[in-house]
């Protein structure tokens, strides 16, 4: 099991048994590690050892398409109430940051990522979460096995052939089961949207995910002028 060895401002991923060499000196994981235990390095920096939750591993997974941020992982667990015992088909997987979160909260997840190095690291990264059981990763393009699939309480979608899946959903999703979909741009939005109406879904609705930081110093509170504002459109709906 990988944990996260924090010091200051900085943190790394390592396993039990791992040697890690930085500035900071030379670190040697010991086999029988524990959560809140603290480790030197030989030039005596402690690094404290903490348990993987979710930011941990929108932070350090090791990534390949674009991972999706906590604060819309957020907002797709809060819509469509993805929990422990519910049936989830996924696409693409990518990072697979959205099926590792969907899976530490309990739920089976099928993810399906079209290329073979992705679906690779995504399974090790399954791994690395301790969801591997939980999170199936499938090698292959979702479209493909549309007509096999079917008995889903939620469908999560990141990719730019959505709206082909979308329009299955009638068959995908069993009766008040929810649909979300992230699209980066609004073109691809608006297909989504269509898509859904056309087939009949209910509650369709489409936010644009905008966060603000606050910043406190000595000076005052207020928003912060930097950081990532927009991220994509999330789009939701149920099945009647
Ligand atoms: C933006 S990433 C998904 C990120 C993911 N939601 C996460 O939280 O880490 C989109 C992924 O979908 C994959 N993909 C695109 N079209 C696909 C399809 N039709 N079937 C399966 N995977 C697909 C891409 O290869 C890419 O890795």
């Amino acid at each position: 099991m990988s944990y996260l060895f924090v010091h200051e401002d900085r943190e790394y991923l390592l396993d039990p048994g791992e040697r890690f060499e930085s500035d900071l000196g030379i670190l040697e994981v010991p086999e029988d590690v524990e959560p809140g235990d603290v480790v030197e390095t030989h030039l005596g920096t402690g690094f404290t050892v903490r348990r993987l939750r979710g930011p941990d591993l929108f932070n350090h997974l090791e990534r390949t398409g674009a991972p999706m941020m906590p604060r819309d992982v957020g907002l797709v667990v809060g819509k469509t109430g993805v929990a422990a015992g519910d049936r989830v088909l996924d696409a693409g997987t990518g990072t697979g940051i959205l099926s590792a979160y969907m899976g530490r909260l309990g739920a089976d997840v099928v993810t399906y990522e079209i290329d073979p190095e992705f679906a690779e690291v995504a399974r090790e990264n399954m791994a690395v979460a301790g969801v591997e059981d939980a999170v199936e990763v499938r090698t292959g393009d979702v479209t493909d096995d549309l007509d096999e699939l079917s008995g889903f309480d939620v469908v999560t979608l990141d990719t730019e052939d959505a709206p082909t899946v979308v329009e299955r959903t009638p068959t995908l999703l069993d009766r008040g089961g929810s649909l979300a979909v992230y699209s980066p741009f609004v073109e691809n939005t608006r297909e989504v949207v269509v898509a859904a109406t056309e087939v009949g879904l209910d509650n369709v609705e489409t936010l644009d995910t905008i966060q603000r930081e606050m910043d406190f110093d000595d000076r005052g509170s207020r928003p912060s002028t930097g950081g990532v504002g927009h991220t994509g459109y999330l789009t939701f709906a149920r099945r009647p």
